[in-house]
């Protein structure tokens, strides 16, 4: 396994790779790695030749108040669950390297897309999201780049962005891997007590109920929503937001359902922020991954 700090050296060593015809996966994170992520570097891994890895906690995506400094940082056990999964490079850059100063360029996304749902309480986030993965894209220029399915919003920004931008990268979702109870697996549930990981389990028991009632047929969008709402008051967890909205332009829904749609949570449980959200759609992967989810959330 590759390990590059320099964009330089990254970029000199990719395009000898490709030179030999090889295609190249890409995996962009922020570290922390879990199983959520080996699964991104697994589907990586199988469609193509080289697989990179990026680490790289990006400051740009974390609003004033939002605490950049406790995102955790776990670079040994990251580099052995890459050396793992078979990674071929990891490019794990500083701040400056990636951002070299003066750095005045700043992609803005639509807020039509960009301010709501998690963008409406993360002011600027998906702006510095998007900086990122344009500048990573430009760096790797991967065949394919590997987006978790568990922010659904961030997945479809930067498939917008990609397409509207004319990047020729293709970019990928990857079903969200759940732990016990369907709890979706985060960097951030490592946060959450055991009262607190057992309140957060009525997310996933929400976004299932929703579900179960689409797959028997039902369209009105405010009876999928009421039921998986009655789970949440069950569990004592009140949302930040929650919502269905269009999963091909996240504009909001309401009446019956004609599109294949997104039921998308935030909600704190304790300090800890958690997102989730399930696909209400008759198509792949959506449908595998709602049929897991309702096994998980149910077999409690
Ligand atoms: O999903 C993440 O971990 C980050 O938002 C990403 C895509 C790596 C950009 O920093």
């Amino acid at each position: 396994m590759e390990f590059f700090t320099n964009r330089k050296d990254l970029k000199s060593h990719l395009s000898a790779l490709r030179s030999q015809g090889k295609s190249v996966g890409f995996v962009p994170t922020m570290g922390a790695l879990h199983e959520g992520h080996g699964k991104l570097l697994e589907v990586a891994k199988s469609q193509n030749e080289v697989t990179v890895l990026s680490i790289f906690v990006n400051p740009k995506q974390f609003a004033p108040n939002e605490d950049l400094a406790r995102y955790p940082r776990t670079l040994d056990s990251d580099m052995e669950l890459a050396r793992r999964l078979g990674c071929g490079v990891v490019f794990c850059p500083t701040v400056d390297e990636m951002y070299p100063q003066p750095f005045l360029t700043q992609v803005r996304v639509d807020p039509k897309m960009g301010g709501v749902l998690c963008g409406q309480y993360r002011a600027g986030h998906f702006d510095g999201v998007c900086t990122v993965v344009l500048l990573l894209l430009n760096l790797v220029s991967p065949n394919r780049a590997y987006f978790g399915l568990k922010d659904f919003q961030q997945f479809s920004i930067i498939q917008k962005i990609v397409s509207d931008l004319g990047h020729p990268s293709e970019v990928v979702g990857v079903p969200t891997v759940r732990g016990k109870g369907g709890l979706a697996l985060s960097s951030r549930n490592r946060f959450l007590s055991e009262s607190e990981f057992e309140k957060a389990l009525c997310i996933p028991r929400a976004l299932a109920a929703a579900f179960h009632l689409f797959e028997k047929g039902e369209k009105q969008i405010s009876l999928i929503f009421e039921a998986a709402q009655k789970e949440l008051m069950l569990g004592g967890v009140e949302p930040q937001y929650f919502e269905m909205r269009d999963a091909s332009n996240l504009e909001l829904l309401s009446g019956q359902m004609e599109s294949k749609a997104v039921l998308a949570i935030a909600a704190y449980v304790g300090s800890t922020r958690l997102i989730d959200n399930v696909v209400l759609a008759h198509e792949e992967p959506y449908v595998s991954a709602a049929l897991d989810l309702v096994r998980k959330a149910t077999n409690v």
